[in-house]
Order: structure tokens, then sequence, then C-alpha cells
């Protein structure tokens, strides 16, 4: 299977942060990566902007690190990386005064797409709007991209959203929620909705449940202050997992355009039910033999702030009444694993009286790592010893079935194209980050008022006992994290 690149439009690309972590990590990167295939154009502009003082030639030499750390060193890079440094510019600016405002207006060409990356802390995203406006570079057509978090409850949210649409309209505003940008979540929905076999299925009438894993080996190194003040909810639930779900349970769109899509998110996060405290299990990673906990980590021993949670979800509609969601995230888990895992009834009626009953079909939709998908089946257990079941797997890893070619992209290549492309499908809409928060914020509210303190966990394991319990109680278990 041969990908096709298809050129984007010339473009400005102004990186706000661009000396930062992400920058440096994900977005140069991914840049440089579509640069390589061809689809960024020769005469595409980078422009970073940041508060420190440098000049173009240290930036090129800052990238070009950043490139040699973080990108696969491929034959063509020496010579294309020279290539790709001749388009970054950088121009130095402070969104709390007017220094360097003009300078990077000036930078800027009226005739191709023009795009501000703002990978800065939510706090600058309206004075980094302001100065756009104020310095006539929020242009009709300009767009504006923001990375989470985009607040840290609805109130904060619905503040941002006013303060970005105060320059900005709704059709200009990307926020970046990068799961959507994985390559499985976007086959979820070819999944769905490219196939007649699971839609029919894909309903209270034939489902069990569903589990949502994004466990996670690594800790909370170097993000410990910020962590501590958002917990897995808030870094990881109210958006990563929340997206998630919307695409497993979401309605058929009736075409594949970015309202029609996020329409149907929408109606899924307005139809989620309060989660009661008794269906929640949060925990913290404790310390270990000269292995130092979360509480070390953050440096406040009465930290309650949760590295894990695991918790049943219910969506009251028709589709899926009676049917529980389970949603489960983690740092220093015993696996980096994300998963989706659907699983079906039993039959009806069984004619294997004496048989041990295996739960036998799961549909199994793998994130990371290892991208592909796995339907699980029922078959006799071959051999003598009795007519006995077995549940096999039917198994597609991308990577094996479709080759080399299939190299997934990283989430940011795709979503930086997308938005020179002006496609903001895979990009939340102001609505739906607010439906998310209104879904968030009493369940951390109820933590807060009765000051809950997590169950603490093994580093290396699968969580706290109580997360267990919470699917043992239901006479459920989670799938292994990691195998
Ligand atoms: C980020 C969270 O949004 O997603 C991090 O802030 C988390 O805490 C990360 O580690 C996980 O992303 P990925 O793509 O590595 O699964």
């Amino acid at each position: 299977m041969v990908s096709r690149v298809i050129p984007v439009e010339p473009f400005d690309l102004v990186l706000f942060g661009a000396t930062g972590d992400l920058a440096r990590r994900k977005i140069l990167p991914g840049l440089f990566h579509r640069y390589e295939v061809g689809q960024v154009p020769e005469d595409a502009r980078i422009i970073g902007s940041a508060r420190t003082d440098m000049s173009p030639d240290d930036f090129k030499a800052e990238v070009r690190a950043a490139i040699e750390e973080f990108t696969p060193d491929t034959p063509s890079r020496v010579a294309v990386l020279d290539r790709f440094l001749g388009c970054l510019d950088y121009v130095s600016v402070d969104a709390m005064s007017d220094a360097g405002w003009a300078a990077l207006n000036d930078r800027l060409r009226p005739d191709v797409v023009r795009a501000f990356y703002l990978s800065v802390g939510p706090s600058l995203f309206a004075g980094i709007a302001g100065q756009l406006e104020k310095h006539g570079m929020a242009t009709p057509d300009a767009r504006i991209v923001v990375e989470k978090p985009f607040g840290r409850n609805l109130e904060t949210a619905r503040d941002l959203n006013v303060s970005l649409r105060k320059f900005f309209q709704e059709h200009q505003i990307y926020r970046i929620d990068h799961y959507l940008g994985k390559e499985t979540v976007q086959n979820l929905m070819a999944l769905r909705f490219a196939n007649s076999l699971f839609e029919p299925l894909w309903n209270a009438t034939h489902i069990d449940h569903v589990q949502i894993t994004v466990a996670e080996s690594l800790g909370i190194e170097g993000r410990e202050a910020y962590y501590d003040h958002s917990g897995a909810m808030r870094d990881m639930v109210q958006n990563h997992l929340v997206q998630l779900l919307c695409l497993t349970a979401m309605e058929p769109p009736s075409k594949f355009t970015p309202n029609a899509v996020r329409d149907e998110k929408v109606k899924v996060i307005e139809a989620l039910d309060p989660v009661a405290p008794t269906d929640i299990a949060r925990g913290q990673y404790r310390a270990d033999e000269g292995e130092d906990g979360y509480l070390d980590h953050v440096g406040d021993p009465q930290s309650r702030t949760e590295s894990f949670i695991a918790m049943k979800v219910r969506i009251a509609n028709w589709r899926w009444a009676g049917v529980p969601f389970y949603l489960r995230t983690g740092k220093r888990l015993r696996a980096r694993v994300s998963e989706i895992m659907v699983q079906f009834r039993d039959p009806p009626h069984t004619i294997f009286p004496n048989v041990e009953p295996v739960h036998g079909n799961k549909l199994i939709i793998r994130l990371q790592p290892d991208e592909g998908i796995t339907l699980r089946t029922t078959i006799k257990d071959p051999g003598p010893g009795g007519f006995r079941l077995a549940e096999v797997p039917l198994d597609m890893s991308f990577a094996e079935a479709l080759g080399a070619d299939s190299r997934p992209q990283d989430a940011y290549e795709r979503l930086v194209m997308d938005v020179i492309r002006g496609d903001q499908t895979l990009f939340m809409r102001g609505d739906e980050v607010e439906a998310a928060w209104a879904w968030a914020d009493p369940i951390i509210e109820g933590w807060e008022r009765t000051r809950d303190k997590p169950f603490p966990y093994d580093q290396g394991s699968s969580g706290p006992e109580e997360a267990l319990m919470l699917m043992h109680r239901d006479g459920r278990r989670w799938r292994q994290i990691g195998g």
C-alpha cells in the first residue's frame, strides 16, 4: 500500500514557545518530517517566536539539535535538514508588551496561509491573541492553534474561549488534543463507519461493556508542579479518554466533516451520567525500595492528587443504556499501553452445557504500541480431552499487514498539516471542551469537598486494588495491562 503525499499550500507558521519542550520534541521534528516527505512546500516559512532574544541563526542551530535528537536518522536527513532550516526564521516578542510585534508582522506574507501556534501556557493565550489583533495580524483567514490544558474547569475554559473569540472566530481556532491525531484513533472511525460488519452489533443488545485504558510506565518527571496541580482526571480523562470514549460511542455522522463529527461527539459528552464516588478509584504511586514515590516527586507529603484513576461511566442514551464504559489511566504502571476493548455479550443460549464459557468475543483496538486490531473469537480447543472452548485472536498489526509504509505519522505531524489545510475535524470545538468540563467538574469538586485521598499503589503494577474491585463487583475483569 503506497501512501500519497499531497503537498499543502505555502504557509507562514508562527510558532510561539518555539524554544519549549513540545516544540523541540514534537512540533519541529513533525514539520521536518513532513518537509522530508515533500508535503511542506519549499517556500513555507516557520517563524519561531519566544521572549528569549536570539538570532535566526541561533534558533536554526537549536532546531538542528532538536531534530537530530528527536527524529530517526534517515539517509536523506543531513541534506534535507539544511534545506529545511532555510525555511526557518526567528523573531523575539513579549506577550505582555508591544516589543517585537511590528517586526513579526513585517515577516508575514499577505497571500499565503497564516497560522499562529501557541505552544505556551494558557495564561499567555489571551495576551498573544490580543497582540496579534492589535498589530493587524489576526486576519479573517488566519488560524490560531492552542494546546492543552484548555482550562482547569468549566469557568476557566469558558474564559479562554471568550478571550480567543474576541479576536478569532470558532472556525479559526484549533484546539489540539493530540490523541485525535493518532493513526489508530482515526482508524476507529474507519473501522466503525467503513465496514458493515461491526455497526449492527455496536449497541447495548450486543455489547456487554467497553474498557478504555491509557497506561503509562513513565512518571511525572520534569512536570511535577503542573501535574500536581492537575492530576490524572484533568491531565488525561477530561480530554484524551473522553475523546476516545466519544469516538467509540458516537452515532455515525452523516458525513466526515468537522462539524458533523464534532456535533456527534458533543452529544455523547452531554449524555454522560454524573459519576458516583463509589464508581471511581483514584490512586497514587507509592515509594518502593530505593525508588521515590509520587509524594517525594512532588515534594509535598500531603498531596491528594491522583496519578491513577479508574472509573465506571454510563452514557444515558438509547444505544448505550446499561452498557458501562470503564476508563482507566495512570502513571508508573506495568507497561505503556493504550487500547480500547469492546466486550461482546455471550451467545444468548449455550448448546455446550458442561463447557466453561470463555466470554470470547472481544474487539481490541490498540492505539500504542504496536498499533492494530484484534478480534478474539471462540473456537473448539483442538485435540482430545473433551469438548472445550478456547479464545483465539484474529490479529492484525498495522506494521505487519501494511508493511513499512504504514509507519504511523506522529500525531503532531498530521495535526499541524490539518491546520494548514484548514481541516478542523480532529480538533476540539469550544462547546465540546466546555461540555467535557461540565461533566468532570462535579467529580473533581466532590474530591475537594470530601478531602478524598487516593489509594496507594505499587510502581510497575496495574494500579490500586480498589480499581480491580470496581470491576470485580460487576462480575467483570480488566484486561491485563501489557498482554
Ligand atoms: C499528555 C499528558 O497530554 O499526554 C501527559 O499531559 C501524558 O501526562 C501524554 O504523558 C501521553 O501522550 P502519549 O501520546 O505519549 O500517549
